[in-house]
């Protein structure tokens, strides 16, 4: 973890430690043990083949998971004041910072009882800057890099805010690590520049 847990607005130090240790520690246990399992697998002449894309999937699926997980983890830790910079891009991208706040915000609160990822991404084929819901850890657009992530699983909020899912995200917002989301997005235009 990349910020002391203790020191969030909004968001308890139980709550992250929960989320971190009990969740995303899961889950990598989870796919270090279906790296073995494929391995073993593979050796097995007697499997049948679908029973092998079964694991397949679901590496692809707690892959997807735990890279989200560290993704919206590692753009915590600041106070949610984005620089000039990240602000020009996101004035140019959606009209305004405020828009693009209110786009991101409305997404999630359109989620209701759902649940899933909210992202801000960068096409590397299109070059736009997009807020898009991943509804679970497979379905990011093509040739998108993930830039701000937002988990918005229940086990990210309830433990702080119940159901009140809208005050979790304006809490999510006032820790965003804006540095660590303008060096993604920045890594992002020379990925695209190549
Ligand atoms: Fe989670």
């Amino acid at each position: 973890m990349l910020f002391d847990p203790a020191k969030r607005d909004g968001l308890s130090e139980k709550l992250i430690r929960s989320h971190c240790w009990n969740n995303y520690g899961g889950l990598v246990k989870a796919l270090n043990a279906g790296k073995q399992k494929l391995a073993g697998f593979l050796e097995d002449q007697n499997l049948p083949p679908y029973r092998y894309n079964d694991l397949k999937r679901e590496r692809l699926m707690r892959t997807g998971s735990v890279i989200l997980h560290e993704l919206s983890f590692d753009n915590l830790g600041g106070t949610g004041q984005p620089g000039a910079a990240f602000r020009k891009m996101l004035t140019e991208a959606f009209g305004s910072m405020e828009t693009w706040e209110k786009e991101f915000k409305r997404m999630d609160f359109g989620l209701g009882g759902g649940s899933g990822w909210v992202v801000l991404g960068y096409n590397l084929r299109s070059g736009l800057l997009q807020n898009y819901w991943q509804w679970n850890h497979l379905h990011a657009p093509s040739a998108t890099l993930p830039i701000r992530v937002m988990a918005r699983y229940e086990h990210s909020y309830h433990m702080d805010h119940g159901a009140a899912a809208p005050a979790y995200v304006d809490a999510f917002f006032r820790n965003i690590h804006w540095a660590t989301v303008l060096a993604r997005l920045d890594k992002a235009l020379n990925a695209r520049a190549l």
